[in-house]
């Protein structure tokens, strides 16, 4: 049996990804549990416990429901398989809505969970929230452009950065939550010349996706990128394997052999 080499052998914290800004792209990928986060651990730089989870894996129709028990379950989770990733908390909608609630629920997320950052979705309007955050010494990704959590309030998910005023709107938002004291800016479905603008504007680092080549890093939806999500699948993702169809093949397969009591055979009894 061949034993897997991680790339990445010491834990990664958030002061290591700031200082990759520049310098070599940061890897991110989306877990919701210990198997998968055990798979990627190592291989990539950060891993985000995303309220995408609420859709793909509860199959709801957006976020919004998702709770901070069910992130804080999840979180740890892939904590517990994941070492070596800098593991970021996807605050939950209705979790930050003032800055004594987002601290209560931040706080809460650093004593229950291992943890290093929490995200939060919002411009300059989040810049007391961050403020508070950072002050109290939980890091911070701040997510600007498209918010997922702002779906209902703006009827749908629309593509950011368009012209120069947005453009602007969204670097200045990106600069004020770094004043704030974000470690990181996480930028969503913008146009590349937006996510490069703001990416050249701040000092710490930008992770971009549906925001181009430009960033300093760049997250997907582990469903996604893996082919398990199969309703829908927008521009920006890149199936790097058929998981849905690996997984159908292997079921129909198992489904025959029982059938034909094929299975199990001798290999695989006591
Ligand atoms: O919840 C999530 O997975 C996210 C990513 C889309 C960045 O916020």
């Amino acid at each position: 049996m061949s034993i897997h080499t991680p790339r990445i052998e010491k834990k990664v914290t958030m002061s290591t990804v700031a200082a990759m800004k520049g310098v070599e792209p940061i890897t991110m990928v989306t877990a919701y549990d210990a198997l998968f986060a055990q798979l990627f651990d190592g291989e990539v730089e950060m891993i985000l416990v995303g309220d995408s989870l609420n859709m793909s894996f509860l199959g709801k129709e957006d976020t919004l429901s998702a709770t901070m028990d069910q992130m804080i379950y999840h979180t740890q989770a892939v904590c517990n398989g994941a070492k070596r990733a800098c593991i970021v908390f996807d605050m939950p909608f209705g979790s930050y809505t003032t800055p004594q609630v987002a601290l209560e629920n931040a706080t809460r997320v650093y004593r229950e969970t291992c943890a290093q950052a929490v995200k939060v979705e919002g411009g300059r309007e989040k810049a007391d929230i961050v403020r508070t955050l950072a002050d109290n010494g939980i890091a911070v990704v701040a997510h600007i452009g498209l918010m997922p959590q702002h779906v209902r309030s703006e009827g749908g998910y629309r593509v950011r950065g368009k012209d120069e005023t947005d453009i602007k709107r969204l670097v200045e938002d990106a600069l004020e939550l770094e004043a704030a004291g974000a470690a990181m800016v996480l930028v969503e479905g913008v146009k590349s010349e937006a996510a490069k603008a703001v990416t050249d504007a701040v000092k710490v680092p930008t992770i971009g996706i549906g925001a181009g080549n430009v960033t300093d890093g760049q997250v997907l939806v582990w469903s996604d990128m893996f082919g398990f999500f199969e309703a829908f699948k927008p521009k920006f993702v890149k199936r790097y394997c058929n998981g849905a169809k690996e997984v159908r093949e292997g079921l129909e397969q198992y489904v025959k052999e029982v059938k034909a009591r094929q299975f199990p055979d001798e290999a695989h009894a006591y």
